[in-house]
């Protein structure tokens, strides 16, 4: 993986397809290309990698692990609401094929702890954004009872939040951070390899939520809509690299190759011009 995959032009469909043609080429993509198998990847190196690991690399790896597995387990469990207020069927079909990969990402990182790492995930891992995704998921099935413009709006937001700020900033940026830190090095292959695994499926849901944003943004009420989101969420998104590294009790220092909080803020950065067409400020 290099640091330079997440060109979006590559990664947002064309906005001259309808988004019905767009959903459903990408629902086809994930029934033809999305077929890897989390149980498959073999581990066995990162096993000895991980034996022979530096303490404090450990500690680093644990809790990363950690917040990956909490994100990719709690997105699983709460898009069934994104995918009702898709407005088609090709819609619908295309975010069914993401609910079925975020449990694949989810099933990948309980294995890396079971197998590789040989314990049970620390219990917490600070992410703000996520926290917010239950009253967000109730919200979107709320609006699943209200007028059109109504079930817009929440979907708008919906999608801010998870494909534009959870996906889009959130997770490609802890890819970067796992090639800086250990990829790069030559260290972790079943990790590196599952990332490049999520990373395609990733490639479709953060591609299908950010061309669905660039068009409802177009609408200046939209637009305005999904910048206030961003900035009310940029202090929750940068409290997840400026936590103290806990486990078990005791305080690993973060690796200086982590630089989370300049990723994160390159790519909201990154994030907004895709969508609102225009370079800003934070
Ligand atoms: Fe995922
Ligand atoms: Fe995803």
């Amino acid at each position: 993986m290099s640091e330079n995959q997440n060109n979006v032009e590559e990664l947002i469909p064309s906005v001259d397809k309808s988004t019905d043609e767009v959903a459903w080429d990408l629902y086809r993509k994930a029934i033809r290309f999305g077929t890897w198998d989390p149980a498959k990847i073999d581990l066995s190196q990162d096993k000895k990698d991980f034996e022979t690991l530096d303490e404090d690399l450990k500690g680093y790896l644990i809790h990363f692990c950690t917040g990956f597995l909490d994100a990719e387990e709690n997105v699983a469990l709460k898009f069934c609401p994104w995918i009702m207020l898709g407005s088609s069927t090709e819609q619908q079909a295309f975010l069914s094929t993401q609910l079925l990969e975020e449990f694949k990402h989810t099933e990948f990182f309980m294995r890396y702890f079971k197998e590789v790492l040989g314990r049970e995930r620390i219990p917490t891992v600070k992410n703000a954004v996520q926290e917010k995704l239950d009253e967000r998921a109730k919200k979107m099935l709320a609006a699943l009872e209200l007028d059109e413009e109504e079930r817009e709006e929440a979907l708008v937001e919906g999608l801010t939040h998870y494909q534009g700020i959870i996906e889009g900033v959130q997770a490609m940026s802890g890819y970067d951070v796992f090639h800086a830190v250990f990829g790069s090095k030559g260290l972790f292959p079943g990790l590196a390899e599952g990332y490049a695994r999520i990373k395609e499926d990733e490639g479709r849901h953060v591609g299908f939520g950010l061309r669905m944003l660039k068009l409802f943004a177009r609408k200046p009420e939209h637009a305005k809509r999904i910048r206030a989101l961003y900035d009310e969420y940029l202090p929750l998104i940068l409290t997840r690299y400026d936590q103290p590294i806990i486990v078990d009790g005791r305080e690993y220092p973060t690796p200086p190759e982590v630089r989370g909080r300049d990723r994160v803020t390159k790519l909201f950065e990154r994030r907004l011009k895709d969508i609102l067409g225009v370079s800003v400020s934070i």
